[in-house]
């Protein structure tokens, strides 16, 4: 079968195209016919080696596809069914087939396509963490960064389905406005643009986001706290897109009044089942129509190096996806 593996951490053109042989399936394992592997930044920030995994390695920690093997000891009944599927250790995704613990995988909804599926599964499982973990109160103006993105997208969805009155989605250049107008945002800003916290401020009468979920940090991350709520505002912080994490000091803090949270841990702490369930709501809400997947590029699997280079060039919206 063919893989992406890389042997040595690097820039995208690491990710090379090899041959390897079929999976074996152990016990409380299956194996799965990849369709679709999602493409996550998170897969950018392990090539690069800041996040270093043992080499060699296959990136990619969500596939879908139809089950073609389960161990001895597993239900063979799921073979042939349409699985979407975290891999295990978050490796293995980019390849012809990926064998992944029975336990990791979820039945595609009828009426669901496997694109839509990878699109709403980790991202959706994350969002719906993220706003669990918030907990919006009705009417609340919430703030969203990098809002074109593949989890940005899909925290302007929920968000507004959470309760919130006025959803802010910003972000880099035109399209990616246009797009977080599409998705249900209120008000879409730009944030290569110097007045961008004065504009936030102008659209919240002068108040600032109750609520800001930030996933980019560095100088923006900043500046989304810095149109945060003075006095009751919260400030959520998951990750750093940009490179580096937002840099608060103690004192602007202690001058502002502000909560910060990081709602990623809290999230990512909870057991396996109830992580499980965030994933079910995703998948649940996607086949009801409520929730939807912005499915922004898709490449064959020997092109992953270009998925990894447009998303670094900040030139992808919503899910990347390779197809095997
Ligand atoms: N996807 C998940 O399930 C998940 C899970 C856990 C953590 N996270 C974290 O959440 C953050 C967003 O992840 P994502 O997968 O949803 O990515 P993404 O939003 O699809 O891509 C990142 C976005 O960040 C913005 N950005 C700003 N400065 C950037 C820079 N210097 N380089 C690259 N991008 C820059 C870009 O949007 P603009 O061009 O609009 O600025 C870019 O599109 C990351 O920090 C990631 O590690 C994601």
């Amino acid at each position: 079968m063919r893989i992406i593996q890389i042997h040595q951490f690097g820039s995208p053109e690491v990710l090379k195209v090899e041959e390897k042989e079929e999976p074996q399936v152990g016990p409380n394992q299956v194996v799965i016919d990849v369709q679709v592997a999602g493409v996550c930044f998170g897969d950018t920030i392990i090539r690069s080696g800041k996040y270093p995994l043992p080499l060699p390695l296959v990136p990619g920690l969500e596939v879908a596809g139809r089950v073609s093997g389960v161990g001895s000891d597993g239900d063979q009944s799921l073979v042939g069914k349409l699985v979407v599927a975290r891999t295990k250790n978050n490796t293995g995704g980019y390849a012809e087939q990926a064998v992944v613990d029975a336990t990791d995988i979820f039945h595609i909804p009828t009426g669901l396509s496997i694109e839509q599926a990878v699109g709403v599964f980790l991202s959706g499982q994350t969002a719906v963490g993220l706003i669990k973990a918030v907990n919006i109160t009705p009417g609340e103006v919430v703030l969203i960064t990098a809002a074109a993105g593949s989890l940005g997208s899909q925290l302007v969805q929920q968000a507004r389905a959470a309760g919130a009155g006025t959803v802010i989605g910003a972000a880099h250049g035109k399209k990616k406005l246009d797009l977080i107008t599409q998705l249900g945002a209120d008000v879409a800003i730009d944030y290569s643009e110097d007045d961008w916290v004065e504009q936030v401020r102008k659209a919240t009468d002068g108040k600032g986001a109750d609520l800001v979920l930030d996933g980019v940090g560095g100088s923006i991350g900043h500046q989304a706290f810095e149109a945060t709520a003075k006095g009751s505002g919260r400030l959520g912080v998951y990750g750093f897109s940009s490179g580096a994490w937002t840099q608060i000091e103690t004192r602007e803090l202690a001058a502002r009044g502000i909560t910060v949270i990081a709602p990623l841990t809290i999230a990512f702490a909870k057991p396996p089942h109830e992580a499980r369930v965030d994933a079910e709501i995703a998948l649940a809400e996607a086949e009801a129509g409520r929730l939807t997947a912005v499915i922004g590029q898709t490449y064959p699997l020997e092109r992953a190096a270009e998925a990894h280079a447009a998303i670094e060039a900040r030139q992808t919206t919503g899910k990347v996806l390779l197809i095997p």
